[in-house]
């Protein structure tokens, strides 16, 4: 059968595919347009699709062909997944294997923006460190140990996030659909509601997918729940966050700072995001280590190959339409 992979995933995936199939890969650093999407869809009988492809309700209505969309991502909100549920198309994502990557890149994040980590660096880089002079308080930060972090969705990413603290000794809040005596029972841990999470932490991690309930959930009003001593961390979705409230919460003073992995208009950062200095940008990264997109790459090339086999694989996110 025929397999297309939308944009550059590592080669072990690839070559799992094509130990029983055609695969072809789009190798440009650009996403296929909605026209190159339709034809694919009447072409190949499987899509290995990334998080910035827009699978909507109009084009799954067009994909009578598809027998699987494995999407290269744990995150699924850039596919309409109750329209491929009514198409009877079976979804895939890659959960698990990226949890402690995304929850390193936001501890990554955390430390960078509260100890000045770029500017710092871009200083010693630029040859301007001429010892312990007064350019040097310039980048006087603030202390992780001790404070308290809010975990804004506790799932697995946040757990794990919320897991490595441990070292540093700090009060966790949590906000979970669910109970978990496990992280309360382990850590020095809470669960809360979010205005009480965003009222007294110090640094807000954000680990909740996209949803309609998740969208600007960071709104102008939350951002002034927070201190205005706090930081805000976001390795989740850019549109949980308001991203013009953001800014100007930035720049008026009204959180300390930011460190965004993601961003609303993605990969469009605004101009006044980044003309800010209190906050710490990185390209969704979060998931980018080698071992990481590795696995990632061959758990949705098994995904694939089961979906093509006629089974149900083994990350489906509708598995209702094999009952
Ligand atoms: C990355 O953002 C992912 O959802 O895997
Ligand atoms: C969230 O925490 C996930 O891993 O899906």
């Amino acid at each position: 059968m025929k397999v297309y992979v939308t944009r550059q995933i590592p080669q072990i995936g690839i070559d799992k595919l094509k130990q029983y199939h055609d695969v072809d890969v789009n190798w440009d650093s650009v996403g296929l347009s909605r026209d190159q999407f339709s034809a694919k869809f009447q072409e190949y009988d499987a899509i290995v699709t990334v998080l910035s492809d827009r699978i909507d309700r109009d084009l799954l209505s067009r994909a009578d062909h598809i027998k699987v969309l494995a999407n290269y991502a744990v995150g699924y909100d850039n596919i309409d997944l109750q329209a491929a549920t009514e198409y009877r198309i079976p979804v895939t994502n890659t959960p698990g294997v990226l949890t402690e990557s995304t929850a390193e890149l936001a501890w990554t994040l955390m430390f960078a923006v509260a100890r000045q980590v770029p500017k710092a660096e871009a200083f010693a880089r630029a040859g301007r460190f001429e010892g312990w002079g007064r350019s040097l308080l310039m980048f006087l930060g603030d202390d992780l140990s001790h404070k308290t972090l809010g975990v804004v969705g506790a799932g697995r990413i946040g757990s794990a996030f919320a897991r490595m603290s441990r070292g540093f000794d700090m009060k966790i809040l949590f906000t979970a659909n669910s109970p978990k005596p496990e992280l309360e029972k382990k850590l020095n841990a809470r669960q809360t509601d979010l205005e009480e999470l965003l009222t007294q932490s110090d640094f807000v991690s954000l680990h909740c997918p996209l949803t309609p309930k998740t969208h600007h959930l960071i709104n102008e009003k939350a951002l002034q729940l927070m201190k205005k001593s706090a930081y805000l961390i976001n390795t989740a979705r850019g549109p949980v966050v308001d991203e013009l409230a953001l800014i100007d919460a930035l720049k008026t003073g009204e959180i300390a700072g930011a460190g965004l992995d993601v961003y609303e208009w993605e990969p469009k950062i605004p101009e006044e995001l980044r003309a800010l200095d209190n906050v710490v940008l990185l390209p969704h990264i979060g998931s980018a280590t080698v071992a990481t997109r590795n696995r990632m790459a061959e758990m949705a090339a098994d995904n694939v190959l089961a979906a093509l086999r006629g089974e149900k694989p083994p990350n489906c996110l509708n598995p209702d339409i094999y009952s």
